[in-house]
């Protein structure tokens, strides 16, 4: 079998094609990726001398690259997007060509060039917010409610892929997943900017009162659950991925995470809220489990320690990011108050 994977140098995508090789040895994999701000090929050196693994440096949104590199493959595998809330509220352009326009030119070479499982990985922010008195879990029945210009383009994304299922047969799956965490996690996202934050001696911002609410999933589940759907996935059908948490808030966390660094509460900082920012996610992926087998594996206590000792012994990964470009975007999201 010959995979293309969209956006493998990035968090997930990078996890997924470590996990890809070594439980489908035989398998190729070609991985199409940008190299955004976001994209690194230092989460994928493990890998990058293996015959089974090329490299492509390239857009989604190139018709032409991406038509050639389809003809190659049997199954795309599609994870590259612009993916962080904030910097969807700062300049939403880029979410919007990336996540939907790229979304289309891949749908309409999947189409062309008959690929026989185009599989979307999608996002349960499209579902919008609950109230932290709810006891509802999202499933695949619930109507999108898109809240933030990036849940919005991802929303936009679901639905061309089913509209293409649809109106001209394309055999698609779509998995609707929570909040990862895990190694190689961009430290933009809430754990890795708080770990590494701490490690840098500085605070960590906590927007609003803290008590937002999101169903965490270590990667590797997430990735188990794409080889599922592969596996056994039905052509049409979307699948709702979620972790074990039970309603555990972003203060919480950040207290796990000073506990386990030896960090007192007075390293948390209290900072602006996110504009519109969603209360709680929770999902119900029992659809998953019944059809597919899924289970979540990893706990979170004990995989967060597991990820924070990643971060320790991965200094040099995250450093170099962090001493670069990363600096500006700090500094418009978080503001001087938050460099020390
Ligand atoms: P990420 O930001 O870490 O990585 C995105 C990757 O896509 C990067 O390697 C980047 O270079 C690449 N990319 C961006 N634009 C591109 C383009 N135009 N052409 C080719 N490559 C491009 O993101 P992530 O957290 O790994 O998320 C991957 C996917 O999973 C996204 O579609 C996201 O919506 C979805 N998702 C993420 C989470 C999460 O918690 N991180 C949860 C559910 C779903
Ligand atoms: O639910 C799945 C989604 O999870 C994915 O689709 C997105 O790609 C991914 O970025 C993530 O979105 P969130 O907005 O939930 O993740 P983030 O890590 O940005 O924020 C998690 C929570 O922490 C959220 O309530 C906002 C809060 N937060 C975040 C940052 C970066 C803070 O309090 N302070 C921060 O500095």
């Amino acid at each position: 079998m010959k995979l293309l994977i969209t956006g493998g140098a990035g968090f997930i995508g990078s996890n997924f094609i470590r996990y890809w090789l070594k439980n489908h040895p035989a398998d190729n994999i070609i991985n199409l990726d940008k190299l955004t701000y976001a994209g690194n090929l230092e989460n994928l050196k493990e890998i990058e001398d293996n015959p089974k693994y090329k490299f492509v440096k390239g857009d989604i949104c190139d018709g032409n690259l991406v038509n050639e590199l389809i003809k190659e493959v049997d199954i795309v595998v599609h994870f590259a997007a612009e993916s962080h809330v904030d910097r969807s509220i700062i300049d939403s352009q880029i979410f919007l060509k990336t996540n939907v326009i790229g979304t289309q030119i891949l749908l309409d070479a999947a189409l062309k060039n008959q690929v026989k499982h185009f599989h979307h990985v999608s996002t349960d922010e499209v579902f919008g917010s609950l109230a932290l008195d709810d006891k509802t879990k999202w499933n695949e029945c619930t109507p999108y409610d898109p809240k933030s210009p990036y849940s919005a383009s991802k929303a936009a994304s679901d639905h061309l892929v089913r509209a293409y299922g649809n109106t001209f047969g394309l055999k698609y799956t779509i998995t609707n997943c929570s909040n990862n965490f895990g190694p190689y996690q961009f430290p933009e996202k809430l754990i890795p900017l708080a770990i590494t934050n701490l490690m840098e001696g500085k605070k960590v911002p906590i927007y609003g009162d803290g008590k937002y609410v999101r169903d965490w999933l270590y990667v590797d589940d997430h990735c188990k659950a794409i080889d599922l759907v592969l596996q056994k996935g039905k052509a049409g059908e979307t699948y709702c991925i979620g972790g074990m948490t039970d309603d555990i808030n972003n203060l919480e966390i950040a207290r796990m995470i000073l506990k386990i660094l030896g960090k007192h509460e007075t390293e948390i900082d209290f900072v602006k809220d996110r504009p519109g920012h969603d209360r709680k996610y929770a999902v119900d992926w029992s659809k998953a489990k019944k059809e597919l087998g899924f289970k979540p594996e990893y706990d979170f206590s004990s995989y967060l320690e597991m990820t924070i000792k990643w971060y320790r012994d991965n200094k040099e990964w995250w450093q170099k990011i962090k001493s670069g470009e990363y600096k500006k975007y700090y500094q418009l999201q978080y503001g001087k108050a938050q460099i020390r």
